[in-house]
């Protein structure tokens, strides 16, 4: 009832475009870590594996350490880093709110309550033993070293490099990065159905940015496919 309640709200975006809102979208294709993915890592054995949005099934998690792989994954409280930890993971990535992409929360759904990095990843680094890697908002040195001085034995940086060469997104996409400022981006569920940092697009702006109408992850997505391939 949810996914046909949000096809009705962008049924005039289809009609906008000359889409038929009735035609089948391909469903989204994100999939939770499962037997074929694991079958894939133990074939490609990488020296990495990470985990948004937790960490799959311990039989799972147990068949990616056995393949060599060291396992990283996203906290965005305490709490998180602690339950990874104690679940198994290796590397914990503390990500702060100010992250671009999707928030990894997966132990709270509180968006209004997730901390910044500075103010998590001390915490963090205090909380666990494993290493911690900073993620969030970081751009360039300056950012690396003040994680470095908050505790971090690694940085992860994601937005800035979207618009470095070997990067596929769109020449739209880097010329709206190009022209953001640092309160050009809000968070919002309407584009996958989780929360994600990202700069507001129309169908942000029209539904959300936050939306209770939003089919649950990732099936938001499905509907907007059509839409994103024909504008
Ligand atoms: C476009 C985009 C896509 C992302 N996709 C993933 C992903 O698939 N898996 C993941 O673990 N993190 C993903 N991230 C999140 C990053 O790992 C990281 O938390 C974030 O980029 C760090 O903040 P920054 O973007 O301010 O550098 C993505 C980030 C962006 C901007």
């Amino acid at each position: 009832a949810r996914e046909d309640g949000w096809r009705a709200r962008l049924s005039t975006y289809y009609q906008e475009l000359g889409l038929d809102p009735a035609a089948s979208a391909n469903a989204a294709n994100r999939a939770p870590f499962d037997e074929a993915m694991c079958a894939l890592v133990e074939e490609l054995k990488p020296a990495v594996v990470s985990f948004h949005f937790g960490l799959p099934a311990p039989a799972l998690l147990q068949r990616v350490k056995a393949a060599g792989a060291v396992v990283m994954g996203s906290a965005t409280i305490v709490r998180e880093a602690i339950w990874l930890e104690e679940h198994g993971a290796d590397v914990i990535i503390a990500q702060g709110a100010e992250a671009g992409g999707h928030r990894g929360m997966f132990l709270t759904d509180a968006i209004a309550q997730q901390p910044g990095l500075f103010a998590l990843l001390p915490q963090v680094v205090d909380a666990v033993r494993a290493p911690v890697i900073a993620a969030g908002g970081i751009a360039d040195g300056r950012g690396i070293a003040a994680a470095f001085a908050l505790g971090a034995a690694g940085v992860q940086i994601g937005t800035a490099y979207l618009r470095c060469p070997e990067s596929k997104v769109s020449a739209l996409a880097r010329a709206v990065l190009a022209q953001a400022f640092d309160d050009s981006t809000v968070m919002t569920n309407v584009m996958s159905g989780r929360p994600a940092r990202g700069v507001p697009n129309r169908v942000m702006r029209d539904l959300g940015p936050i939306s209770a109408d939003a089919p649950v992850f990732p099936h938001a997505a499905t509907a907007l496919g059509p839409l994103k391939a024909a504008a």
